[in-house]
């Protein structure tokens, strides 16, 4: 008879284990699944905030660093579209030159251009972009510049150049920038800070190790500063970027989830406010498919497997590439 009872209360004992096991698992499937449903509906139905509340048609500037190729020159164009005056910053002169002519003529707005290399960390360059805003109203700042490895290349094997490069451009040049800009922004308690993040740096990248570095400390820093800005109502936004097609992915042909800029900045300036498929503060993630990939991230198998992932899709770019390079020297060799 013992042995019934000892028996009957086991099995009541693993009944409620498997119950309450159960009714965890349930529930933290039913919060991955309504995250995602959040996801979705932040990236297909919820509007951001208009630009209007940062001086668009309304004489606001928009300074945007990497201005003259790939992602930046979109900035620039779909802010000048929305009626905000453009400062253009990158290197080439002559491209930055054409790109304010092209936007004056189609927007009607006012630009400023300013030609610097910001991997040379020079004072005078940062004390002319000072001088040059110090007169305008700068309501946006897209912190759009950012250099990368060249090909992906093991951290050993990487020239010191290159990593200093990195760091210059990645991290001093964007708090600089910033620095300029948000006693202005301050005063009037009113701005829009918006970082170009990576992937990269939501997930450590083996053989771009420092740029995915960079790209982490950008993620951190956005949100300290989104939280000691927000009270000063300037808003900070990393924007979480996977592959768009640009000079520096090396994309040629744009695809679901590697769009051309245009459509990728359309999905930024859509979405200021909204969170996407980032889960962190001060943070988005505003292109549909990148949002998915974000939530896969965060939801589905572990931090070291995404590593590991990284890991073997850079080993594999990283052959490619090497690859592309010998087809290059021999055709130079021909020529
Ligand atoms: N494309 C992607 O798949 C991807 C993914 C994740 C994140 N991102 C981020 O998005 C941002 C833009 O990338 P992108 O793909 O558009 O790059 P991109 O096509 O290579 O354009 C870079 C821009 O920055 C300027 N620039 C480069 N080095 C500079 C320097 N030392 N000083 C001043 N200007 C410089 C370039 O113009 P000049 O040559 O005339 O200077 C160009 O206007 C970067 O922060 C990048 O990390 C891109």
């Amino acid at each position: 008879m013992d042995k019934i009872t000892s028996f009957v209360q086991k099995s009541d004992t693993n009944a409620i284990a498997v119950a309450v096991f159960g009714a965890i698992g349930a529930a933290v499937i039913a919060f991955k699944a309504l995250r995602f449903l959040k996801v979705l509906v932040d990236v297909f139905v919820r509007p951001g905030i208009n630009l209007k509340k940062y001086g668009a048609g309304n004489g606001g500037w928009a300074v945007i660093t990497g201005a003259s190729d790939g992602i930046g020159k979109e900035f620039a164009s779909q802010l000048a579209a929305k009626r905000l005056n453009v400062v253009l910053v990158s290197r080439t002169e002559s491209k930055l030159k054409a790109l304010a002519e092209e936007i004056e003529q189609k927007y009607s707005v006012e630009t400023k251009v300013l030609a610097m290399d910001f991997t040379k960390g020079d004072e005078r360059d940062y004390a002319a972009l000072q001088l040059l805003i110090s007169p305008i109203e700068v309501t946006i700042l897209v912190n759009n510049v950012g250099t990368n490895h060249e090909i992906p290349t093991f951290f050993e094997d990487e020239s010191d150049k290159t990593v200093d490069n990195i760091i210059e451009v990645n991290v001093n040049a964007i708090m600089r920038v910033t620095k300029l800009v948000v006693p202005q922004m301050a005063a009037r308690k009113n701005g829009l800070i918006i970082n170009l993040g990576s992937f990269a740096g939501l997930v450590p990248t083996p053989l771009l190790s420092v740029y995915s570095g960079s790209k982490a400390f950008l993620s951190s820093w956005s949100q300290a500063i989104g939280a000691e800005l927000a009270p000063k109502g300037i808003r900070v936004q990393n924007v979480n970027t996977y592959f768009v097609v640009s000079a520096m992915s090396k994309i040629r042909r744009p695809s679901m989830t590697a769009p051309l800029p245009e459509a990728y900045v359309r999905a930024v300036l859509s979405k200021i406010g909204v969170s996407g498929g980032a889960s962190t503060p001060y943070t988005s993630t505003p292109f549909y498919s990148h949002a998915i990939a974000n939530w896969l991230i965060e939801n589905v198998f572990s931090r070291s497997f995404w590593v590991g992932y990284n890991y073997d899709l850079h080993v594999d770019i990283r052959k490619r590439a090497l690859r592309k390079r010998e087809r290059e020297a021999a055709a130079a060799k021909k020529d």
